[in-house]
């Protein structure tokens, strides 16, 4: 399940009908898809061949030519330069659709004035359309593993807004499937 957070609003939700209106009111698309089609193992062609009537159902509601499956580890070679070219504010002529099929990553979402950061997991469906402010940046574990809808691959080039939002929030990942580290300072008086 995603956790939703609205910093400006201190709002923060892991419930998801709630995730789900706050999204859809700002005209992003979010559902929770069936995980359990295929094993953890499975390879691309497998993922695609299991869910293909989603894919092509989803196809036919955005105009999709194609669809892949990325998978992303901490040894994906270039990641970090990869990472970079997501990680700061941009729009771009495609959609960007996304089903999580295993790790996660945060979607900053930047709507009228305010900034939403979507935190994704597995089982999480994600679509934000074309010409939306955003930015996108995996958790410190560099993994995910997703199905990618495309219009047309061309659009996919990021267009920077280069306005610095992107460096006024950190990302950082709280969900239930957190494992990395946490610091906690203590205060003692
Ligand atoms: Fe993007």
């Amino acid at each position: 399940m995603a956790v939703l957070s609205i910093p400006k609003l201190g709002i923060r939700a892991e419930n998801e009908l709630e995730i789900k209106r706050r999204l859809s009111e700002a005209g992003i698309e979010y559902e929770r898809w069936d995980l359990s089609r295929v094993p953890a193992d499975a390879t691309a062609d497998q993922v695609l061949a299991a869910y293909a009537p989603e894919i092509e159902a989803m196809k036919q509601r955005g105009g999709y030519t194609t669809a892949d499956v990325v998978d992303i580890t901490p040894e994906t070679p270039n990641l970090e330069p990869m990472l970079a070219r997501f990680d700061k504010e941009h729009t771009h002529a495609e959609d960007e659709v996304r089903f999580i099929l295993a790790g996660r990553g945060i979607f900053f979402l930047h709507i009228a004035d305010e900034v939403l950061s979507v935190e994704v997991h597995p089982g999480d469906m994600l679509r934000v359309p074309r010409g939306t402010t955003h930015w996108f940046t995996l958790c410190s574990d560099r993994r995910i593993r997703a199905i990618r809808w495309f219009q047309n691959t061309s659009g996919w080039t990021p267009e920077y807004t280069g306005s610095g939002v992107d460096q006024q929030h950190q990302p950082l990942c709280f969900g239930p499937a957190y494992l990395g580290a946490r610091v906690e300072t203590k205060i003692h008086v």
